[in-house]
């Protein structure tokens, strides 16, 4: 049974990077936050700032321009931006998401030509799954096809809820290449905005993250080289899988950090307002809810930090602890945003106060990068098995 290991403590680097992360969330994201969600467009000057501070390519290794940092460091980087705007936080956890596929199976040619430009930021990176009719059951129902022809791919189909899709330079796309072959007839493939065929569709209007943009992206006989094939064809399928590992912690952390911000306001409104004569917070129906936020948030935190470090150790239970990190996490997020609209009251439920979009924030976590119920069953069947 996998059990946590002990606790270790920060590096002099990650200590440095998440003080100048602090910084800039007090300064240059917190202040825009409530306008990036009313006004519902990516904030490209955000963008700008991560990119300048080298946060968009943490994880990347420094030979491909990175910072060579670890996932640990990246999770907390996440977490942090997520307490002041989850809509921010969603650009440095998609680009980690968008370049995995490249980092973990490219070759090094698709190494050195993709990943300096994610790593810079001048290029962003979407990752392309899920389909209309294949969401949780990603394999079975995917319809996008890739054939070849000569030395390209050409790819017929579309995509949908792709998060950053009509912002991305660089996309990594999963279609089917053998409908004959289930999952192991799926192959991963580079594809790039400007490839003929390739096209945005409709943009969601969604209940929060409205600062990211998710869109649909259509293929049109859309050409691919060949070489922009991932690994070997009939791959893709367990390199998504594998992407997801490393990257269900982003969403996780994203999710903390939504929970920690909605817990800090709330605790500093519980503080000021008095009712019956004395601070909310320190009457019993208030204060135990604190209590209770407070604890869920430290709890998820662990099993948060402990999933990072399993993915820079690779280890070989790594898809569990991301996916219990991920359901843990999310629940956290929704449940503490929840409350902490309800310690506020009537001011709770109005936009002028931080924690309604908090708590329309929080409910995504539950649903994207694989739904809860989603998490459950893999956490399921690393206990007893598939069922046959
Ligand atoms: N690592 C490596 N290989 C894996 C793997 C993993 N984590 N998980 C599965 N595989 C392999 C299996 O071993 C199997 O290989 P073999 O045939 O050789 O044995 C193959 O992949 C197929 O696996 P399953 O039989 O388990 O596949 P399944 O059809 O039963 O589905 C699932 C598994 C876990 C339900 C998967 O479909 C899933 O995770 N669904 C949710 C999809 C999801 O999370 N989408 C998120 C989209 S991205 C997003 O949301 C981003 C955003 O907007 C920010």
């Amino acid at each position: 049974m996998a059990v946590a290991t002990p606790h270790q403590a920060a590096s002099e680097e990650e200590v440095l990077i998440l003080q100048a992360v602090r910084e800039i969330v007090a300064e240059k994201v917190a202040p825009r936050a409530a306008e990036i969600d009313e006004r519902g467009e990516f904030p490209q000057d955000i963008r700008k700032v991560f990119a300048e501070n080298d946060l968009l390519g943490i994880p990347i290794p420094a030979e491909y321009g990175g910072l060579g940092g670890t996932f640990l460091t990246y999770v907390k980087v996440v977490e942090e931006i997520a307490k002041a705007c989850a809509s921010s936080s969603l650009i440095v956890a998609v680009q980690e998401l968008g370049m995995l596929p490249i980092l973990i199976a490219g070759n090094e040619d698709q190494k050195k030509q993709y990943l300096p430009k994610l790593a810079s930021g001048d290029w962003i990176a979407a990752y392309a799954l899920t389909e209309a009719g294949s969401g949780s059951d990603a394999a079975g129902s995917m319809r996008t096809r890739a054939e070849k022809r000569g030395d390209t791919y050409v790819l017929n189909g579309q995509k949908i809820w792709i998060t950053n899709g009509s912002v991305a330079d660089v996309v990594c796309v999963f279609a089917v290449t053998d409908p004959e072959k289930g999952a192991g007839g799926i192959s991963a493939f580079i594809v790039e905005r400007g490839f003929k065929g390739f096209n945005v569709g409709k943009l969601e209007k969604k209940m929060g993250i409205r600062g990211s943009p998710t869109v649909e992206l259509v293929f049109n006989d859309c050409e691919v080289p060949a070489r922009n094939l991932l690994g070997a064809e009939g791959e893709g399928f367990k390199l998504a899988m594998k992407v997801l590992d490393k990257s269900r912690p982003g969403i996780a952390a994203q999710a903390l950090g939504i929970a920690a911000g909605a817990l800090e306001y709330a605790t500093n409104y519980a503080r000021e307002r008095i009712a019956f004569g004395k601070p909310i917070g320190q009457q019993q129906g208030v204060g135990f809810m604190l209590a209770d936020m407070k604890t869920e948030i430290e709890a998820a935190r662990l099993l948060l930090y402990e999933a990072a470090r399993k993915c820079d150790e690779g280890a070989p239970d790594v898809t569990l602890w991301a996916a219990m990190c991920k359901l843990k996490c999310g629940d956290v997020a929704m449940r503490v945003t929840t409350d902490a609209v309800q310690v506020l009251g009537g001011y709770g439920y109005s936009v002028e106060y931080p924690v309604e979009r908090m708590m329309r924030d929080a409910k995504i976590t539950q649903i994207y990068e694989g739904t809860q119920q989603i998490q459950r069953l893999v956490i399921a069947r690393n206990l007893v098995g598939k069922p046959r």
